[in-house]
């Protein structure tokens, strides 16, 4: 559905790299500490099978799937430090194209409001070509998550994922 993300975007604070294999490395760093999979699942991973991740994430699902894999390593402009990443999986809805987004950033660069703005970036990039409906699935008792949720202008809903809240909002579409 989409060719191989290729810009990167900026906002006052960060750069949103498109995720390439070989930020395995300084992602392994930043993503080291186990508390950030509390609510998602997992452990931290080693930076040799992110390169394995990332690979497979780059070369994007198979085009059957009708899917698109889009993410984006989230950097700190001020000291090029890789903070986390941002991500979206895009699939075609009945009102147009969906986008299911999900945000993880380090455990010591929490609290600043890079969750916020990456995703923002993002969810704006996404409007603009042509994604109208934004859904994340957030854990009950993730607060953090559910505030940058709510800062994006996405809102509870009853449905549910493998215990998870679905979370929806609709874009306003390409400005
Ligand atoms: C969710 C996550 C990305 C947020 O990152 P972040 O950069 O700290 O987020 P932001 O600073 O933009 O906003 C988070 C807000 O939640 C608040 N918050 C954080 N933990 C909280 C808690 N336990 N209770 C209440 N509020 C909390 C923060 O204070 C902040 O609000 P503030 O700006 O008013 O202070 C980060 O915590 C994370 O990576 N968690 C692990 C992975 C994860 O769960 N991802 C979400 C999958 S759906």
């Amino acid at each position: 559905m989409f060719g191989p993300l290729t810009e990167s975007l900026r906002t006052s604070r960060l750069l949103l790299e498109p995720l390439a294999v070989h930020h395995a490395e300084e992602m392994a760093e930043a993503l080291a500490d186990p508390r950030l999979h509390r609510y998602i699942g997992g452990r931290p991973l080693t930076a040799a099978e992110l390169r394995v991740r990332y690979a497979r994430l780059v070369a994007g699902p198979a085009p059957f799937h009708q899917e698109s894999w889009l993410n984006w390593v989230v950097r700190r402009r001020r000291d090029r430090r890789a903070v986390g990443y941002v991500q979206a999986t895009v699939r075609p809805g009945p009102r147009g194209r969906e986008a299911a987004v999900a945000w993880v950033i380090g455990m010591p660069y929490q609290g600043f409001g890079f969750a916020t703005e990456a995703a923002r970036a993002m969810v704006g990039w996404l409007a603009a070509h042509g994604v109208t409906e934004i859904t994340a699935s957030i854990h009950p008792d993730n607060v953090a998550s559910a505030t940058v949720a709510r800062r994006l202008g996405l809102h509870p809903t009853p449905e549910t994922s493998t215990g998870e809240t679905v979370w929806r909002s609709r874009t306003t579409g390409p400005t």
